[in-house]
């Protein structure tokens, strides 16, 4: 496979040198502890694989979004438990003594620099951090596709300084979004979800040019549902939104492309978990009702329309998946695409945080052809925009 960007396979022998390696290892904390090592997991084949092969690694993350140096922003935070899922042992290193603790390093050590934020010229990819940062390495690799929407001294900067090269999770993640929607097998199928139509309209604009059926649901499908004039009671809608709403429609039908909306809903008069609910036509919402889920039979139509398409792109649940029972249209969806996909039928990629949270609920996650780690930088793909991380990757 021609790719448009080097990787590991391209370093030649990198025995004895410093790899700068710019990983997302910003994990979410409870009680101190890391909630989730996902993100850490994720790192495993490159990091392990550059210390295999006898580099010094050096990782590069950032940590939060620090307004300055603080214990509560230091990476320190996360070494014991990178160290778990290695299985290997990481060497923390302060910015305050960087030079000489690595000069210290052996081949195949590893060590976790301090948060990239801690200088206030990271974000702003000011070329005298770029430069400190290059000054530690020979050579860069970029494995934090989840941060390559930020143009940042870590995530951009240092691929014009160094010889730069994608990581194993960056590679994975480049060609799975390729296969997804850069030259995907027709039909496609995008399903978008999620609360709020004004954080996906580049989304929506976007898809309805690349993808033969899109399927909006959450609260974003209110705002579609009550420009076409129907009466969506209490529920969460941006009604000022209509036009928009209606523009996408009509940009979607010039392009071919086939918009499904609920046309039977859950609703509640109250937003908890398990009140009493009714499922109903969508024109028989009534005006104190919420609309939270989609409805079974608007399930079962999907899922045919699954059936017959050979790429699905998935970013947002379906309904408030997060209070029983409304994640049931999301599980049920979620699940009809793990099985196709496990059939051979269907390419699957999703990603963004509630995706990825709906489909660990669902227990599909590992049915899915891909599950991106990435929340905004996935966003901004699906918009169809140009990753500066990527991008400079593919100089
Ligand atoms: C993320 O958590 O999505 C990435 O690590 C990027 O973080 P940021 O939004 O603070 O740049």
């Amino acid at each position: 496979m021609t790719r448009p960007f080097k990787t590991l396979d391209d370093m030649g022998d990198v025995a004895g040198k410093r790899v700068l390696v710019r990983e997302d290892l910003n994990v979410p904390m409870a009680g101190g502890a890391v909630a989730d090592d996902t993100r850490l997991r994720a790192t495993l084949a490159t990091v392990g694989e550059l210390a295999d092969r006898g580099a010094i690694v050096l990782v590069l993350a950032h940590f939060g979004r620090p307004k300055a140096p603080g214990p509560e922003f230091s990476l320190a935070l996360v070494t014991k438990a990178y160290e778990q899922v290695l299985g290997r042992s990481v060497r923390f290193v302060d910015w305050g003594s960087a030079e000489a603790a690595i000069a210290m390093l052996s081949p195949g050590d590893i060590a976790l620099l301090e948060n990239t934020r801690f200088f206030p010229g990271e974000e702003k990819n000011d070329p005298q951090v770029v430069e400190r940062f290059a000054s530690l390495g020979e050579l860069y690799v970029n494995d934090a596709f989840s941060a390559a929407h930020r143009a940042h001294a870590s995530t951009e900067g240092l691929a014009h300084l160094l010889p730069a090269f994608a990581g194993r999770a960056m590679e994975a993640e480049l060609d799975a979004l390729a296969k997804a929607l850069g030259s995907p097998e027709h039909p496609v199928a995008a399903v978008v979800g999620g609360a709020k139509v004004s954080s996906k309209l580049d989304v929506l604009r976007h898809l309805v040019a690349k993808v033969d059926h899109l399927i909006i649901g959450g609260g974003m499908a209110n705002t579609f549902l009550a420009a076409r004039g129907v009466n969506v009671g209490k529920s969460l809608c941006e009604h000022d939104l209509a036009p928009v709403a209606d523009e996408i429609m009509a940009a979607a039908e010039r392009a071919g492309c086939t918009v499904h909306l609920p046309y039977d809903v859950v609703v509640a008069t109250e937003f908890r978990s398990d009140p009493p609910t009714r499922t109903v036509n969508v024109h028989e919402v009534a005006a104190d009702e919420m609309i939270l889920d989609v409805g079974p039979a608007a399930v079962e139509a999907l899922g045919d329309v699954l059936k017959n398409c050979r790429t699905l792109v998935w970013n947002g649940p379906l309904g408030a998946f997060e209070t029983t029972p409304f994640d049931r249209a999301t599980v049920a969806l979620a699940r009809i695409a793990g099985a196709l996909t496990v059939d051979g039928g269907l390419v699957s990629v999703a990603g963004g945080g509630d995706t990825v949270a709906a489909l660990n609920h669902a227990g599909v996650a590992d049915q899915f052809t891909f599950v991106s780690t990435a929340g905004g930088a996935f966003l901004e793909w699906m918009e169809g925009r140009e990753l500066p991380g990527v991008a400079a990757l593919t100089r």
